[in-house]
């Protein structure tokens, strides 16, 4: 493939139909940083006026770092990914504690709390003119469409060499750019509109005739079933909850005991079981949990559980694996169960 004549297509075809979004007007590493900031969880519209109005209140990186975390944490309210508005705010920091210089390369940008490999390219290729691919799971779809890419795509990164060897030199932001409109609106995950793609005639995929058989799927992943037996346990009108080890699935949340092997008296001695709860299914991503549910009684929380009454299990982070669960025990908690 030519690489220039399909980046020049793609460059005039994004100076007539780009976008106007309000990053797209500046090179400030601060503006166009913050604007991927933005744009990492939330759509390119629904960020566009609060992007604006993050930028009044907080007009320069200096200010930033000059404010105090819950200023900042309102400025973001609404967005969610809350973790992003913190991480700003330190990244400004460490900016300002450096002199006020913003990194300049990708490698750098690297370096700021928040930021990594599709950001910093971003930033480093709209602010500094650096060639190097934003690529994320939209840029690599579109590649492995326009190279008819024939291997599983597991990861975006299979695609860099090639990613590397296309982008614009001359207007690397812009390219990337091109990309991402290209992808959110034209070579759509679903029903790709390659009649109106402006680099179709370099497409491997369109040429073959069935663009939207890339990028290929990756083998699905065999999944583990287990067998789990969730106990509701009773106790003066509250339920027995544990929470789940700090490392590993699910980590840190909160759920009703359970176990795969043995019998419910391993796990609550001198319970007992009053009823037998509907069956349920939950599919992660490699692991299938096969659910029945017993309803007990018991007379004493065991060691590390403890008993939450309606309101208190509401409030807890519960999976959602365990809905089903929680639904029964908070109606029955509510006192939707006639004794
Ligand atoms: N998504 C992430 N960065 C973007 C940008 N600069 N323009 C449009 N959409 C984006």
């Amino acid at each position: 493939m030519d690489a220039s004549a399909f980046s020049q297509a793609l460059l005039n075809w994004y100076d007539r139909e780009k976008r106007a979004l309000p990053w797209r007007g500046t090179r400030d590493p601060y503006r166009i940083w913050l604007s991927e900031i933005m744009l990492q969880q939330t759509r390119a519209e629904a960020v566009a006026p609060r992007y604006e109005a993050f930028l009044e209140r907080f007009p320069t990186v200096e200010a930033l770092a000059a404010s105090g975390e819950e200023e900042v944490l309102k400025a973001w309210e609404g967005m969610g990914y809350y973790s992003r508005a913190r991480n700003l705010r330190k990244a400004a920091i460490q900016i300002a504690q450096g002199g006020g210089a913003f990194p300049t390369s990708a490698r750098e940008l690297m370096r700021l709390p928040g930021v990594g490999a599709y950001t910093a390219a971003a930033v480093a290729s709209i602010a500094f003119g650096e060639p190097s691919p934003a690529l994320d799971g939209n840029q690599a779809r579109v590649l492995a469409r326009l190279l008819a890419f024939d291997e599983p795509m597991d990861t975006p990164q299979r695609l860099r060499a090639q990613a590397l060897a296309l982008i614009d030199h001359a207007r690397p932001g812009d390219y990337n750019q091109a990309l991402m409109d290209l992808g959110s609106g034209i070579c759509t995950p679903r029903a790709p509109h390659c009649d109106r793609c402006p680099v179709s005639a370099f497409c491997a995929a369109f040429a073959e005739g069935d663009a939207e058989s890339y990028p290929r799927l990756p083998p699905p992943v065999a999944k583990r079933a287990v067998e789990l037996t969730v106990a509701l346990a009773f106790l003066d009108g509250r339920v027995l909850v544990r929470r789940r080890p700090s490392r590993g699935l699910l980590a840190g949340l909160w759920e009703f005991p359970n176990f795969s092997e043995g019998m419910l008296a391993d796990l609550l001695p001198g319970a007992r079981i009053t009823g037998e709860l509907p069956r349920a299914r939950h599919v992660f991503t490699h692991l299938i949990w096969n659910m029945r549910g017993l309803r007990a009684e018991v007379d004493a929380p065991p060691e590390g559980m403890r008993t939450v009454d309606a309101d208190g299990l509401a409030a807890l982070p519960f999976p959602t694996a365990l809905r089903v669960y929680r639904e029964i025990a908070e109606k029955e908690l509510r006192g939707g169960r006639k004794e």
